[in-house]
């Protein structure tokens, strides 16, 4: 038995703690609005490795370098006008950009999974923006939860889950957003969506003056190689679209919807929603629940990255 991590409150010394874990390549867990991350330095090959063996992550998954400021990317990996104009636009922020890899980079090459790009976001969390600048280096972090699970959007979630294999998990509350950060690649002038998230693809859409494709859902050969069928899954199997719940099935509501087990906003709000979408699906998890039926949920906004995490939650498991 490994004792429990400590739990670091998100004060100037848990901050200060956190970060000297980090910058001594160790593990972190952290809050971001999205959900909680699960940090280590990012150009430190050892740290990295730690990550993927901590998640039982497949290593041909790359991983989000997370950076205080814009400047701190604009020295890892090459910004082209659409870029600058994105990140000018919504960073801090719910955006993840895949832009190519500057030549000398210092990112280690398991967090790029050797790829020509790199992943980069800058947080708008306060707590993981002081984490980031304390620490002083670029920090990767895939959500802290066992690779194909539900996403933790609070420090208990990540205690649950992984809290026996990091050296510290600092406590923010929970995560504003609750659902991952949008994914755009800007490689070849070409934006491309590769993950519905927490900023809307409208408001993308509005800044680019163009409209994007849809993300493939399982494609055979996914342009985001973490973009796996199933993934954010609850033990439980999940139904989708469902007007009421069957007999022993319990409701994940959405709207005002008579029956539900727990629901994900009563008054139909995208932004509620997204908010308690993975507590809810670890609640169910709690409550051992063993079939979970969904209400239908509008497919725009925030909803487009709620039926994604829903859809490969309902997918067929490995
Ligand atoms: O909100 C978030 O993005 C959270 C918080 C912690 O920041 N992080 C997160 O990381 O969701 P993760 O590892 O669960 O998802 C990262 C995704 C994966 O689907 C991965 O394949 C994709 O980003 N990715 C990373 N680098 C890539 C690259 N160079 N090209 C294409 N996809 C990439
Ligand atoms: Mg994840």
């Amino acid at each position: 038995m490994t004792a429990a991590p400590p739990l670091l409150a998100a004060d100037a010394a848990g901050i200060a703690r956190a970060a000297a874990l980090l910058r001594a390549g160790r593990l972190v867990a952290f809050p971001t609005e999205t959900v909680y991350g699960l940090g280590a330095r990012a150009d430190d090959d050892r740290a990295v490795a730690a990550i993927f063996e901590a998640k039982r992550r497949p290593a041909f998954n790359p991983l989000i370098v997370h950076l205080a400021e814009a400047d701190a990317a604009r020295t890892l990996c090459r910004f082209d006008a659409m870029a600058e104009r994105l990140a000018g636009a919504f960073w801090p922020g719910p955006l993840t950009l895949v832009l190519p890899l500057r030549t000398g980079s210092p990112v280690s090459k398991l967090a790029t999974a050797g790829l020509a790009s790199l992943a980069v976001r800058v947080p708008a969390s306060p707590v993981a923006h002081a984490l980031i600048a304390a620490a002083g280096v670029p920090v990767a972090a895939p959500s802290a939860n066992p690779s194909g699970r539900v996403s933790p959007t609070t420090a208990a979630h990540v205690a649950a889950g992984l809290g026996h294999r990091v050296a510290a998990i600092l406590d923010g509350g929970a995560c504003d957003v609750g659902v991952e950060s949008t994914i755009l690649a800007c490689l070849d002038g070409q934006p491309r969506l590769l993950r519905a998230g927490g900023l809307p693809a409208e408001a993308l859409e509005a800044a680019l003056g163009r409209p994007l494709d849809a993300p493939d859902l399982g494609q055979a050969q996914p342009v985001a190689p973490g973009q796996l069928v199933s993934h954010y899954a609850p033990r439980g199997a999940v139904r989708l679209d469902a007007e009421s719940a069957r007999p022993g099935e319990m409701l994940l509501g959405f709207g005002p919807v008579a029956g539900a087990a727990l629901n994900l906003s009563p008054v139909g709000d995208l932004r509620e929603a997204a908010a308690n979408l993975f507590a809810h699906l670890h609640a169910l998890d709690a409550m051992g629940a063993e079939r979970i039926a969904v209400s239908p949920i509008p497919r725009t906004g925030l909803g487009r990255a709620i039926n994604d995490r829903l859809q490969r939650a309902a997918a067929p498991r490995p």
